[in-house]
């Protein structure tokens, strides 16, 4: 692809793995001079050549401590992709069993973490007419099926990309939501992971669990996504290919979500 975005900046969070690690990779072979943040810096996120920086992007500190470097290395930020979530505290457990503290980290990290880098960079965002997509999750439209506060919380994070959306579109900026379904990553795929925990409570081989997810989800394709088509399409939408798409919530599932 040739997007046309030779010579901005991005920041990536939560760039070490899965879809963030792929949005660095796609964004740095466009040319795009990219900050990849998370806790651990991985040797595949060292190989890619981005400026890393490693921070616990569920505290104000640790998003204030990535965005400033940022700021500070490039002198401004044309793309922000605020792509960190899940994290450590999504379980496959129900309501009664999520207490005050489970719902205040899974908050901080899956919207806190993007409240606090769009604060930072929207300046320069709308001195350079740049452009945010959030990373949602089909669970913000089926919330049923998922964990409780993490589906919360990604629904706030789609509602938040349309409020500023509205908020600067009119100064230029644009920012969109990408929600995927199930997508071939740590969080499916590790043992100790989301995925290993839900297998475990079902009574699954792990193996096997995996191998049925395309029925079980009803993924109308018959395969999960993989990390590399949801970061083709973060980078697309960052382009200005898409210079009139904004405030829109753009659904990467296979047709797991049946509804219009
Ligand atoms: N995979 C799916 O099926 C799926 C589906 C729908 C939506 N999503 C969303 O897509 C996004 C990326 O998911 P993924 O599957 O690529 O996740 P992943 O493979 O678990 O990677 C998450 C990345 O975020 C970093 N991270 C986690 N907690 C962090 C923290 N507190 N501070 C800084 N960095 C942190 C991780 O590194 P460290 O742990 O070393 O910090 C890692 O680099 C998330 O928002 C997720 O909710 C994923």
């Amino acid at each position: 692809m040739n997007l046309g975005l030779a010579s901005k900046t991005a920041v990536v969070t939560g760039a070490g793995r899965g879809i963030g690690l792929a949005t660095v990779r796609t964004l740095t072979d466009e040319g795009v001079r990219v900050i990849g943040a998370a806790r651990t810096i991985t040797p595949e996120l060292k190989e890619t050549g981005a400026l890393t920086v490693s921070a616990d992007l569920s505290t104000a500190e640790g998003v204030a401590a990535l965005m400033d470097r940022a700021l500070a290395e490039s002198g401004g930020v044309d793309l922000l992709v605020n792509n960190v979530g899940g994290g450590d505290d999504v379980e496959p457990v129900g309501f009664l069993d999520t207490d005050d503290e489970q719902w205040t980290r899974v908050f901080d990290l899956n919207l806190l973490s993007a409240v606090r880098a769009s604060r930072a960079a929207l300046p320069s965002l709308i001195e350079r007419r740049g452009a945010i997509v959030n990373v949602s999750s089909i669970n913000s439209r089926l919330p049923a099926a998922g964990p409780v506060a993490y589906s919360a919380a990604k629904a706030a994070l789609a509602a938040l990309g349309k409020s500023l959306a509205e908020e600067f579109g009119p100064r230029g900026v644009r920012v969109n939501t990408v929600s995927p379904g199930v997508v071939r990553t740590s969080v499916w795929e590790d043992p100790d992971g989301f995925g290993g925990k839900v297998a475990a409570s079902a009574g699954a081989e792990h193996a096997d669990f995996l191998r049925q997810i395309p029925q079980a989800f009803g993924i109308t394709t018959g395969r999960i996504t993989e990390p590399q088509e949801v970061a083709s399409l973060i980078a697309f939408l960052l382009s200005d290919v898409a210079k009139n798409i904004t405030g829109a919530d753009h659904v990467i599932d296979g047709g797991t979500v049946k509804t219009l």
